[in-house]
């Protein structure tokens, strides 16, 4: 394991979504021995970090992003010596381990917000966003919602009655998951004191769930009604200036910052879920005493043009300026593979790939994104996915055919397609606890670790080439002039001894082939029929190349 400071700069993180990823003891649920096996597998790929969702105690409604107990593991994924020995296999076979900390929430069962429910005087009472309501109480002795923050999809209000406490309790996400109040001391210093649990045991940082959400308006004000079409996937309605990125969100950011700095070296990363432009989220990192990376989440919304990531990758430079570096994700366990975005097309696919590899930043790889693995369709009346039963149960099926993958996040869930043998490789079980998809005889990670054509070799080429030139893993990018269709850029690096070295990575969104007018040597290509003249390479239609130049 390199131990050198600031590792995480270089390195390419790879999603696991531990209940998907592989399951050890034939229950049907990935756990915690399942990832330990399968580590030598993400080690072979080239990856330098593991960054885990979450496997805390949890009534799974949420599928732990609803935790009832932050120092312990859920029994179906094993116990806090799994996670002991899971950081230790890691680390011997040089791979990081970043765990989730979902810090603005937690489940509704979880003990804190049990007792903080049972009464306006017990001694979490304050634990949790508590709120009188307006008005005078209506017959069922409810008063008016203490003001309009929604939750997600903005389809429904933020706030949820307690008969108990005739109060309103904030659950900004799911109404399972109420928000904790972050301005009590009591409540940091138990989560913070969870964090340091996990960080004496050597984990090397947190990916940070919603983090953007935490602090909300002290005074709580209404959110502005402006609707914003267009951009995401999902109009909305409202502005969240009173309840997302605050100035004093920024700041609670230094203080975890703080608590993590306590267990360095080596030092431990945190990756903040903050959506938002870069000009705004780009605050996060501070003076170097804030977050250490921020997620560029433009790239789940993104739309197939080369002017689009031109742009994108232009607007990032300009925020980004080194040091820092943005973290680039296509897919996560919350939005669609990448595939399904590019009409099942594997190229165009290949060719995304190639550029979140040799972008200046982070990559992140979801599971399954390394072969190219497709949504599952599953209709929503069926979903097991909190998001669908929520907000939209009463969804008719020709409709949810058609934003199933937006809204239903099972599809992006599936179990991970280990070979071609029942259920995939993932479990021994009849029934796995989300079917596995139906597409893995043809599309498994055995298969396509033994072709030298497939999308996991390319993955890991690619990884492997990030890793070996400094131009690529430290270097600076300089976006190149180049045809509508096409994203160019050079990767510069210069040595101690003064020499540079620079790679140029041409990226054909277009139909037809391109002639680049410069030659080189192919380091990789995503796709067939890459030629190099003595001053012209050919790059066929949705083909990436990265060339030395000569
Ligand atoms: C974002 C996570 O990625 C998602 O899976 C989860 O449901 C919400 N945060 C709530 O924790």
């Amino acid at each position: 394991m390199t131990d050198e400071a600031r590792w995480w700069q270089r390195t390419t993180i790879y999603q696991v979504y531990p209940r998907s990823f592989a399951d050890s003891d034939g229950d049907g649920i990935g756990d915690l021995r399942g990832v330990i096996d399968r580590l030598p597998v993400l080690a072979e790929l080239g990856v330098g970090t593991v960054w885990l969702s979450p496997f805390f105690a949890s009534p799974q409604e949420d599928f732990g992003y609803d935790i009832s107990d932050y120092t312990a593991v859920a029994p179906e994924y094993g116990d806090v010596e799994t996670v002991r020995e899971l950081i230790e296999v890691a680390h011997g076979l040089g791979l990081r381990v970043v765990f989730d900390l979902v810090m603005n929430h937690t489940s509704d069962q979880h003990p804190w917000f049990v007792e903080s429910a049972s009464s306006r005087d017990n001694p979490k009472a304050d634990w949790y966003l508590w709120h009188d309501g307006r008005g005078r109480p209506g017959r069922d002795g409810r008063t008016r919602r203490p003001n309009n923050w929604k939750a997600p999809l903005d389809l429904t209000s933020a706030w949820q009655w307690s008969p108990v406490r005739r109060q309103w309790f904030l659950a900004s996400f799911l109404p399972f998951q109420p928000d904790l109040n972050w301005r009590n001391p009591e409540v940091r210093e138990a989560v913070f004191g969870a964090a340091r649990q996990w960080l004496g045991m050597g984990v090397d940082g947190f990916r940070l769930d919603v983090f953007g959400w935490i602090m909300k308006d002290e005074a709580f004000r209404s959110n502005p009604f402006r609707p914003k079409l267009g951009g995401g996937d999902i109009v909305r309605l409202w502005r969240r200036d009173f309840t997302e990125n605050t100035p004093d969100n920024v700041r609670l950011a230094k203080d975890l910052r703080a608590v993590v700095d306590e267990f360095a070296p080596p030092e431990r990363v945190l990756i903040g879920e903050v959506f938002g432009s870069p000009d705004e989220v780009h605050e996060y990192l501070g003076d170097d005493d804030g977050l250490s990376l921020t997620f560029a989440f433009d790239l789940l919304e993104y739309r197939y043009s080369a002017r689009y990531f031109r742009d994108l990758i232009a607007r990032y430079e300009a925020n980004y300026a080194a040091p820092r570096l943005p973290a680039y994700v296509l897919e996560n366990h919350d939005r669609s593979r990448t595939i399904d975005r590019v009409g099942g097309d594997e190229g165009k696919a290949r060719l995304l790939a190639t550029m979140l590899l040799t972008l200046r930043g982070v990559p992140t790889i979801y599971q399954g994104q390394e072969i190219a693995t497709s949504n599952t369709y599953l209709p929503l009346a069926g979903a097991l996915d909190p998001m669908g039963r929520t907000f939209l149960p009463w969804m008719p099926e020709w409709v949810s055919r058609r934003i199933a993958e937006r809204i239903n996040r099972d599809e992006v869930r599936t179990p991970m397609q280990w070979d071609a043998s029942r259920n995939a490789g993932f479990s021994t079980a009849e029934r796995t606890w989300l079917p596995v998809n139906p597409e893995y005889p043809r599309r498994n990670v055995a298969a396509q670790r033994e072709d030298p054509d497939s999308t996991w070799r390319l993955f890991q080429t690619l990884i492997g080439l990030r890793r070996a030139l400094p131009e690529l893993h430290d270097g600076t990018l300089r976006l190149l002039d180049a045809g509508r269709d096409v994203v160019a850029y050079e990767r510069a690096h210069v040595a101690d001894d003064g020499t540079i070295a620079r790679v140029v990575v041409v990226l054909n969104f277009g139909a037809a082939p391109l002639t680049w007018a410069q030659a080189g040597e192919v380091l990789v290509a995503s796709g067939p029929g890459v030629a190099s003249t003595a001053t012209t390479t050919t790059v066929p239609a949705s083909t990436g190349v990265v060339l030395r130049p000569v």
